[in-house]
């Protein structure tokens, strides 16, 4: 059965929301395995093993995450020319802007030479005060949906062949 992998970091649960949303999609293909799995427990067996990919992460301090970035340093080059032409997804939660932590994550995959699927999801929470930027998030119903049909849009691809 071929594997799609979720990799996502979250700090205050919005990224986790979206994941969980494009998993729920993904898995309404029943020819197709999930893997969603936190950026620091992934490696680069779980990308070996995939046919697919959702990298998902918040924007901090106008780059994706440092954790998720982690994730890239520690695979990029065990994998780099080991999975070329698999195709791939980004989900970016994002406080105001989103636009520079979508761009590094494209070039990374653009590094490994994989195939974009759709353009990058970015999810906007409108936190811009501290209080703001550390309470826990709640992604709409809307911005959830896109996540699901993200998710099951890679998955039926993988099922079908066609990537
Ligand atoms: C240290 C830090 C830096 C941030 N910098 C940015 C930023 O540069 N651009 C932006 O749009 N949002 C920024 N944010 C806001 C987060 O992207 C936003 O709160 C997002 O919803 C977090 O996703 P999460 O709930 O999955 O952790 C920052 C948040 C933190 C904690």
């Amino acid at each position: 059965m071929k594997k799609l992998l979720i990799v996502f970091h979250s700090q205050t649960g919005g990224t986790y929301q979206m994941v969980q949303a494009a998993a729920k999609g993904a898995q309404s293909e029943p020819d197709v395995g999930v893997n969603l799995i936190p950026a620091s427990e992934a490696g680069p067996d779980e990308l070996l093993e995939s046919a697919g990919y959702i990298f998902a992460a918040p924007e901090n301090l106008a780059m994706m995450s440092g954790m998720m970035k982690d994730f890239f340093d520690r695979t990029y080059y065990r994998v780099l020319d080991r999975i070329v032409g698999r195709p791939y997804a980004t989900l970016i939660c994002a406080g105001s802007d989103g636009e520079n932590a979508a761009r590094q994550i494209q070039r990374i995959a653009a590094g490994w030479r994989l195939k974009a699927v759709a353009d990058p999801i970015i999810v906007c929470t409108y936190a811009q005060t501290s209080d703001a930027i550390l309470a826990a998030k709640q992604i709409g119903e809307f911005d959830l949906l896109r996540c699901e049909e993200i998710g099951a849009t890679l998955a039926a691809g993988l099922a079908l062949g066609i990537y």
